[in-house]
């Protein structure tokens, strides 16, 4: 029924108070004649609270409004495929309290449909939406837009693995490496169970928190840019794999050779990258890395061991012995 609502009035717009009280007194003003015009308010000095006159013109109100332009945000994202690609600019109204999954979702419901990425679980827990805004390897769905730098974002792709298509990539070379870490080796099960102190508990604890993003994987510069060292080269991910392993007290297998010799421990220089990426914050160089390094140093130079080893006739296992001794 909208001849019953005059178009003009204020509350059909909701920009100004309701004209009664009065206009002083819904200012906060003392009382005011009850005669008073917006030009007596605006011209009655000084206004107390830093209340102005403005809130009582509905036209200078809406001309405001019309004047502030609505905010943006402009996502420049990486389209292509194995062939090549270029970046390309979407911009949309920006939203308050966004990731910037959700302007990828929005360009895809608004403006590319065809926008390939992977997602899931939208809480940073899956691992799924790794990709690199602003070149940091990062995960869409945990990246907030508006602590980001002002202008564009620049979406990518991890650059480490092979593009399938926009911001989906061929992560299969992570699941290769896995697949060469020998399992979990426990002994026979003691009639009174296993046993483990809960300090063992806790230092592994930390490992098991990996998503598998692989965003450590994609910033490792021994395999970023360098496609020659994959073949033998586990990478972050699975130093904290092997590391878990070797510090299980339960586990009987010994990988120091393995991970030494075939996996690449030694190209890792420790620069940290890896940790400073991690989405759940382990700590890959400090507590895995360098422990596991020490450990493969004990293994094939401590001359103590190396005694050890010769007088109790304890045979060092060859990387092939490690692998072999894995029950799966
Ligand atoms: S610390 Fe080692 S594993 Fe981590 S990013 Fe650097 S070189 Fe790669
Ligand atoms: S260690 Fe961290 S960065 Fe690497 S795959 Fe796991 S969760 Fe992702
Ligand atoms: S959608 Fe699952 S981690 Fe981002």
């Amino acid at each position: 029924m909208t001849d019953s609502i005059p178009a003009s009035t204020p509350q059909s717009t909701g920009a100004t108070p309701s004209p009664s009280p009065s206009p002083s007194a819904a200012a906060g003003m003392p009382a005011t004649p009850s005669d008073a015009t917006h030009d007596d308010v605006a011209s009655t000095a000084p206004l107390e609270d830093g209340a102005a006159g403005h809130a009582f013109d509905p036209a200078a109100d809406e001309e405001d409004e019309e004047d502030e332009e609505e905010p943006t945000v402009t996502l420049r994202v990486w389209r292509g495929d194995a062939s090549g690609g270029d970046l390309v600019d979407y911009t949309l109204p920006a939203n308050e309290g966004e990731v910037v999954l959700d302007v990828v979702h929005r360009i895809q419901a608004t403006l590319a449909p065809d926008l390939a990425c992977r997602w899931n679980c939208k809480a940073g827990k899956c691992g799924s939406c790794s990709s690199e805004i602003n070149g940091m390897p990062s995960l869409m769905c945990m990246t907030r837009v508006d602590e980001l730098p002002e202008g564009p974002i620049t979406v990518t792709p991890m650059r480490t693995f092979p593009i399938i298509r926009d911001l989906v990539t061929d992560v299969t070379f992570n699941f290769e490496v896995a697949k060469r870490v020998p399992a979990f080796a426990p002994p026979p099960r003691p009639d009174d169970g296993y046993r483990m102190q809960q300090v063992d508990v806790e230092r592994g604890q930390e490992f098991r928190k990996c998503i598998e993003c692989f965003l450590c994987q994609d910033v490792c510069h021994v395999i970023r840019d360098h496609e020659e060292n994959k073949a033998h080269y586990a990478g972050p991910r699975f130093f904290i794999r092997f590391a878990e392993l070797e510090m299980h007290p339960l586990d009987t297998n010994d990988r120091r050779e393995l991970v030494r010799q075939r996996m690449g421990l030694g190209l890792c220089n420790i620069t940290k990258c890896c940790t400073e990426v991690c989405p759940e914050h382990i700590k890959i160089t400090d507590n895995a890395i360098i422990p596991l390094k020490e450990r493969a140093v004990d293994a094939s130079y401590d001359p103590i061991a190396w005694l050890g080893r010769k007088i109790l006739r304890r045979h060092k296992r060859s990387p092939e012995e490690a692998s072999a001794a894995s029950p799966h």
